[in-house]
């Protein structure tokens, strides 16, 4: 069992403007895998069962409580951009005293929940413990100020730092973990007399130091952990190591992919025992995979369950389906919603099916629209069969009984049923039931013309 910390209070900033990211859409709002970048902060906040998240918002205000409307924080306003803070200072209010408060950015998404215990467990009423990370480029960072024993004395911030200071390569990530009443006082005194104009969040380290409160730092087990999102470049690179973090966590699950770094999961994936993914596979919404399937390469899953031994063969797209055991389907099959195939259904190249139940056994090979379609056990359908669903106004059902033998090119005009074990012939258009067990078929009678000649090309006179 993970500790929870039902004391633990949390502070997400998420009110910055991300002017840098050049889009509509507020900057913590715009997505990692599918969810936005808050949400997922919120999510690793959550994990901890904290007893409060506080979002301190600002910037889009209002698109971004409608953007994460389902989710169970208590915003709060900060009107003006002062400084990190200033923001915290604007939850202080609703905090209790004699508790931690976890400080997490809603730009920095893909923070682990392990890395925040540590941090956490840290922290007491007599140390203040601060997430930090020693990096090779330190640029734009705060850095971290230690004494000659090693002890933390303050955060510079970069644009304040001298020439010594800015060769520090350890920086604040700005995560913090600190009692309450302690960070009540220290914000109280923070004064925004710095290069910025800002009021720091950071200056309270200095504070603390000065008041003897023991500063003990933790260092996150991935860097990703800790990278912000300031522009679309940055939000590329998160998003890949999001998504290779993922892919790593399935292999450790037993799924073998045959390029980890050419996958992406925009939701979740439940994936059973010798589950095998080719390349440029994109998992949507939650997908359920059982035991041996094989995913070919470039296919789309969005909200579907796939039983044991499916096979997407390449260049699919199956949404909102339940595809039983067996099924084989592709190569470039559409499988839209509302879509149930049974044991060893077969579909094939450039077929297209549509809120359509298909029994066991049952094969749509080639180039066809199934809709609206009740189809039976180990029924053939010839390629080139569609059922015309849709009048221009209306949708109607079709209607297929069990071992139904549909020959090429047919048209079923819905509403339509055709009998178990019937037959129909190539080319028909059926637009009455057919009935079972017999043949049916609408075709004009073949004729061939004695004495026809095939037109000849008239020679023209060449041009001087
Ligand atoms: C901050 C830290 C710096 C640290 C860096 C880590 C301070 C003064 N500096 O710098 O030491 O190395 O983060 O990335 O804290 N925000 C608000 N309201 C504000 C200002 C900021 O909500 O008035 C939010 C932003 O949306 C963002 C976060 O606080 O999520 C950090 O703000 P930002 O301006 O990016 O701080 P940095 O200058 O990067
Ligand atoms: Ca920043």
């Amino acid at each position: 069992m993970p500790d929870s910390f039902q004391n633990l209070q949390v502070i997400i900033l998420a009110a910055g403007q991300g002017t840098r990211m050049r889009s509509a859409l507020p900057k913590v709002l715009h997505p990692v895998g599918a969810k936005p970048m808050l949400a997922h902060v919120i999510d690793a906040a959550r994990g901890l069962n904290a007893k409060a998240i506080y979002v301190v918002y600002g910037h889009g205000g209002e698109a971004v409580k409608q953007g994460l409307s389902e989710q169970a924080v208590n915003w709060v306003l900060q009107d003006k951009q002062l400084g990190t803070g200033h923001a915290v200072k604007q939850a202080m209010p609703l905090l209790d005293d004699e508790q931690t408060v976890l400080i997490l950015y809603g730009d920095v998404p893909l923070i682990r929940q392990e890395t925040l215990r540590l941090l956490v467990k840290a922290a007491s009423r007599h140390t203040l413990a601060l997430l930090t990370a020693h990096l090779p480029d330190p640029g734009g960072y705060g850095r971290i100020v230690r004494n000659n024993t090693g002890a933390v004395m303050r955060i510079v911030e970069e644009k304040d730092a001298n020439d010594s200071q800015r060769g520090i390569k350890e920086i604040n990530t700005g995560m913090l973990a600190v009692n309450v009443s302690l960070l009540r006082q220290w914000l109280s005194r923070l004064n925004d007399n710095n290069a910025q104009g800002e009021y720091y969040l950071t200056d309270i380290i200095g504070m603390a130091a000065e008041d003897a409160i023991e500063i003990d730092t933790c260092q996150p087990s991935s860097l990703f952990e800790i990278e912000g999102v300031n522009n679309k470049t940055q939000l590329a690179e998160i998003e890949r190591a999001y998504q290779r973090q993922q892919a790593d966590v399935l292999m450790q699950q037993g799924v073998t992919f045959m390029d980890p770094d050419r996958f992406d999961l925009r939701g979740t994936l439940i994936a059973g025992q010798d589950v095998v993914i080719d390349v440029n596979v994109i998992i949507e919404g939650d997908v359920v995979l059982g035991d041996g399937v094989y995913i070919g390469p470039n296919n789309i899953i969005i909200d579907s369950t796939l039983d044991d031994n499916v096979t997407i063969k390449p260049n699919c797209m199956v949404a909102l389906s339940r595809v039983a055991k067996g099924v084989e389907i592709g190569p470039f099959a559409r499988v839209r919603p509302g879509t149930e195939l049974g044991e060893n259904v077969k579909i094939g190249n450039f077929v297209e099916i549509k809120k359509s139940n298909i029994a066991s056994g049952s094969k749509v090979n080639h180039l066809s629209y199934i809709g609206d379609t009740i189809m039976g056990e180990n029924v053939n359908v010839g390629a080139g069969t569609i059922t015309c669903n849709y009048d221009g106004a209306n949708k109607y059902q079709t209607l297929i009984g069990d071992n139904a033998f549909i020959g090429s090119d047919t048209q079923l005009v819905a509403p339509v049923a055709v009998g178990a074990g019937a037959t129909i012939g190539a080319g028909s258009t059926i637009s009455h039931d057919a009935p079972a067990g017999k043949l049916t078929l609408s075709r004009a009678s073949q004729k061939t013309r004695e004495g026809w000649k095939r037109p000849v090309k008239k020679q023209r006179s060449k041009s001087p």
